[in-house]
């Protein structure tokens, strides 16, 4: 069964959509299966992939009846067709075969006033009971048919029903930041409306009427895998002082506040599993001793990708695994930015095996 990791944050530009890809790519180096899964009506991560202009057309370029995206896979239960939901077609990426896309669609934000709707849990239920389990559903079926180990859930910044829907119905989640004054904020706003999505979950789960669905609302108990901290300069003239300080500041935020109200949720894993996790990788040894709870330290912090990010969305390839050719540059040049590019790769390769450990080793910590 794949494992589903949500990447949530309801503010936007805290990097969910190319943490998604670069970490969906160093999970397919490790030889795990991902899809990745475009799940914002603005399509960012699609055209990551495909390419901007390609992402406009992607839909018209397939003449065939084929699902090829979130929106018409899940058609059939929001337009209430007779026809069972069925696996997406996903694109393929180039250079990763382990690693496909779902690519996203601007219509899937029509569906969400109706799935806010259905998740009243109240009366009008009986005729949208099939809707608060259908994205799950259709995740599910095409994983099966992709042989999926993971499925990397890219998220809009809100706090809709959608999201609550998808963060919800995961089995996992992992909360990108960005070291500013709102991503301190939104610590906040996280730990207060978590804790209410949880709850609304364990209720919808024992309804007879979710259970009864064609798409059954599943039994779901997301945990807590940890933030991603990263310090890129979006605005100019930030010192790196003033990035540290807000590192702290949501650390502490963390610790405070969402590790707190995760863990009267059960949304947390076990301390000795985020022990062993933390242990993975170079530079997480001495943080363990500074919080009380390991989950508050990050899953993975990252520094600015500088001009690797700009080729790496050029030729649509992960930050870290930039060939020569594509860096574009010579002599010295090159050579430094080879060396950034490792200091990446073995960044998300620490947070990959981080993830594969806290996940594998759920059930049994
Ligand atoms: N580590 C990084 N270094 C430099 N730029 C980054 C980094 N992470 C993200 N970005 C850039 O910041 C912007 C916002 O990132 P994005 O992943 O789209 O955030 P979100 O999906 O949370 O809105 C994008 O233009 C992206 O290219
Ligand atoms: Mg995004």
């Amino acid at each position: 069964m794949a494992k589903q990791i949500a990447l949530f944050n309801h503010k936007g530009g805290v990097g969910k959509t190319t943490t998604t890809f670069n970490l969906g790519w160093m999970l397919a180096n490790k030889g795990k299966k991902v899809i990745i899964v475009d799940c914002d009506p603005q399509c960012n991560l699609t055209g990551m992939v495909l390419g901007f202009k390609d992402a406009e057309d992607f839909a018209s370029m397939y003449t065939s009846d084929a699902v090829t995206n979130i929106r018409d896979g899940l058609a059939p239960a929001f337009e209430s067709r007779p026809a069972l939901i069925e696996a997406v077609d996903c694109a393929p990426i180039k250079g990763q075969p382990n690693m496909h896309l779902l690519p996203g669609h601007i219509g899937l934000a029509e569906y969400e006033v109706t799935l806010g709707i259905a998740q009243e849990l109240s009366g009008s239920l009986v005729t949208l009971q099939n809707l608060p389990g259908s994205l799950y559903y259709l995740f599910s079926k095409t994983a099966d048919k992709y042989n999926a180990d993971f499925i990397l859930v890219d998220m809009s910044p809100s706090l809709g029903p959608i999201n609550q829907n998808l963060l919800m119905t995961s089995d996992y989640f992992i909360v990108p930041m960005f070291p500013d004054y709102f991503s301190a904020m939104a610590t906040e706003s996280l730990a207060s409306i978590l804790p209410k999505w949880a709850a609304w979950a364990q209720q919808g789960k024992k309804l007879p009427i979710l259970q009864q669905a064609i798409y059954p609302f599943p039994d779901k108990h997301p945990k807590f895998l940890g933030t991603i901290i990263q310090n890129f300069r979006v605005k100019k003239g930030i010192s790196a002082a003033a990035f540290q300080r807000w590192i702290e500041e949501i650390k502490m935020g963390v610790q405070t506040k969402l590790i707190p109200a995760f863990s009267e949720n059960n949304m947390l894993l076990s301390d000795e599993l985020y022990q062993k996790a933390s242990e993975i990788g170079s530079d997480s040894t001495q943080l363990s001793l500074f919080f009380y709870n390991i989950a508050s330290q990050p899953l993975l912090q990252l520094s600015d990708f500088n001009t690797l990010i700009a080729l790496s969305q050029e030729h649509k390839a992960p930050v870290f695994d930039l060939s020569d050719e594509q860096l574009e540059k010579e002599g010295i040049v090159l050579e430094k930015m080879k060396k950034s590019m490792i200091k990446f790769r073995d960044l998300f390769s620490d947070g990959a095996e981080r993830i594969i450990t806290l996940t594998e080793n759920a059930e049994s910590y």
